[in-house]
């Protein structure tokens, strides 16, 4: 058994308030590919230069199309063991609270309670010209028109060149100042400021364990660097912590 693995295992069983951030690394093992990765492209296209305000006003049939095909990827994807354990150790009393960038709702469906979710939800639409907000129920055909003044939906994410709703990502820094430990899932690390919430935790003198395959700017302020795939290292983090139990 991996040194690091015994480690987080400690760490985290002695923890007094762990917050965990996640991204797009988490849910890859879900089958849902992403956004920096090779993997990442949707036909020749870098995703990154689709979720933007500026290629929605240009080709917002293209953007949609988009979403749409990964609407339809997270309607047959499952959590997998990382997203699970997360929920366990809720239950447990373990984890105080989930930041994820992801818009995927994978962390929800597990029953997590305590979850901030910066970056919006993939079903969720709101109208380019009226207040409308809504909950698609099905993947996007074409371009979802408002029901309430005709005009077109967009998706109710956050895209990049846009704000994050202030109270959530205030929320997000107010627990991430709490805690002693941080673990951080399957994040690059590189879209600000969610990838300014590890360095909270280091300058409060707390923790970090990162679970990523590759190193990310959150590697180098880690206490400990567990290059494995996100399900794997959980469950291997979780075994230990359970033997430690009995
Ligand atoms: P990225 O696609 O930038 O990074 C995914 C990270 O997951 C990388 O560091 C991978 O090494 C890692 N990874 C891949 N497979 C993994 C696995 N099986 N287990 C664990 N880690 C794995 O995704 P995010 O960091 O989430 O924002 O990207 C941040 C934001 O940029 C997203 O929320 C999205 C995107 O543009 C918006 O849409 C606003």
């Amino acid at each position: 058994m991996d040194k690091n693995i015994l480690k987080a295992a400690e760490l985290i069983k002695n923890s007094e308030y762990l917050v965990i951030l996640t991204g797009a690394g988490i849910s890859a093992e879900s089958g849902i590919p992403t956004f920096r990765g090779k993997e990442g492209f949707w036909r020749s296209y870098n995703p990154m230069e689709l979720a933007t305000p500026y290629a929605f006003k240009r080709d917002p049939k293209l953007v949609w199309e988009f979403y749409s095909y990964r609407q339809k990827i997270i309607k047959n994807a499952k959590p997998n063991d990382a997203h699970k354990i997360i929920k366990e150790w809720e239950d447990k009393g373990i984890v105080k609270t989930v930041v994820t960038q992801n818009v995927d709702g994978l962390h929800e469906r597990t029953g997590l309670k305590n979850i901030i979710r910066l970056h919006g939800y993939i079903w969720g639409v709101k109208c380019t010209k009226c207040t409308y907000h809504g909950v698609l129920d099905e993947p996007a055909e074409g371009i979802p028109k408002c029901p309430d003044c005709g005009e077109m939906l967009r998706p109710d994410v956050v895209w990049f060149g846009e704000s994050l709703d202030p109270v959530v990502i205030n929320k997000a820094f107010t627990e991430f100042s709490k805690a002693d430990v941080g673990l951080i899932i399957g994040t690059s690390a590189v879209v600000y400021p969610a990838a300014e919430l590890p360095f909270v935790i280091m300058r409060n003198g707390g923790k970090i364990i990162e679970i990523n395959p590759d190193r990310t700017p959150v590697t180098d302020i880690s206490t400990i660097s567990i290059h494995k795939s996100a399900a794997e290292a959980m469950r291997e983090i979780n075994q230990k912590m359970k033997a430690r139990e009995s």
